[in-house]
């Protein structure tokens, strides 16, 4: 697929975003008018490979409302989050400005985030929680992130597990309780096309532009990808837990977060590289 062809389908996931942004402010799921604590969407282990936050230079990549990059903000970075979807950003900004946080919204595709951001470098770039997929070229992005880091400076990606994304959408009604492998586990057979009418956020339909591409993406695709760009990889923990109950069956842990009782499979992979 040419990079032109790239770009086609990922305006298609732009308007895509644009589309989605109404449902997922008005829903549960995200609860923005609960106030709930962001950091609900972070597992403890995020924290301590993130390490101490206070006063450094943190940019989140496709970070949608803005959900995380509140909670790196609440830690005390400089934070700046970056996403193509305008509706997106200008929800992010409204969120920031009611919680009295300091937080800067970039408008941009991350393949554009070098130039959009003017040159500017970071301590930190955190990623992840379903924005690998949206990425057709992981050898670009990984130029990308390595062009945006200060010199020893660290990426964080907590991504879902590509074994997760192999065992597909959550079983229709009347099907089994059965987990089966129906989408590729590796990359390299192109995009997938989705027919987002119903997001993964409670509410409504969306209305407008419901078709969106994903890219597979191997956990040792990723690796390569941030290797050849110079990056060196210290730590890949991989989680059994997810923060919400995909399966009927999953049971909630200590955590908050839900597991399913067996079999025990990596559901989330965080992943620290270092510039
Ligand atoms: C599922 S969200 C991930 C953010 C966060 N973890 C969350 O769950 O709210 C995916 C985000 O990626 C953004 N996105 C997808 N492709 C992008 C691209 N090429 N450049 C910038 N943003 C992109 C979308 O607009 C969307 O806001």
């Amino acid at each position: 697929m040419t990079s032109a062809e790239h770009a086609r389908l990922m305006r298609a996931n732009q308007a895509n975003w644009d589309a989605r942004t109404p449902v997922h402010v008005a829903s549960r799921f995200y609860g923005l008018d609960a106030d709930l604590d962001p950091e609900r969407w972070f597992a403890a282990f995020e924290w301590e490979d993130l390490g101490e936050l206070s006063g450094r230079d943190v940019l989140h990549l496709q970070c949608h409302l803005g959900t995380e990059t509140l909670a790196l903000a609440r830690r005390g970075a400089r934070a700046v989050g970056l996403d193509f979807s305008a509706a997106s950003v200008t929800a992010a900004r409204d969120l920031a400005a009611k919680s009295g946080l300091d937080v800067t919204y970039v408008q941009a595709n991350v393949y554009d985030a070098v130039a959009a951001l003017q040159g500017r470098r970071f301590d930190v770039v955190y990623t992840g929680k379903g924005a690998l997929c949206y990425l057709p070229d992981l050898d670009r992005w990984a130029d990308v992130v390595a062009g945006l880091l200060r010199p020893g400076g660290r990426l964080y990606v907590v991504e879902f597990h590509p074994l997760l994304n192999a065992l597909g959408p959550t079983p229709a009604p009347g099907e089994g309780p059965e987990l089966l492998l129906r989408h590729d586990y590796l990359g390299g057979s192109g995009p997938v096309h989705r027919d987002a009418t119903y997001t993964y956020t409670d509410g409504p339909a969306v209305e407008g532009a419901t078709d969106s591409y994903e890219w597979m993406h191997g956990v040792g695709e990723v690796v390569n990808a941030l290797t050849d760009a110079g990056m060196s990889v210290r730590r890949l923990r991989e989680s059994d837990e997810l923060p919400w109950p995909r399966w009927p069956r999953m049971v909630r842990t200590d955590s908050g977060w839900w597991r399913l009782p067996e079999p025990r499979i990596p559901l989330l992979y965080g992943l620290l590289a270092v510039g």
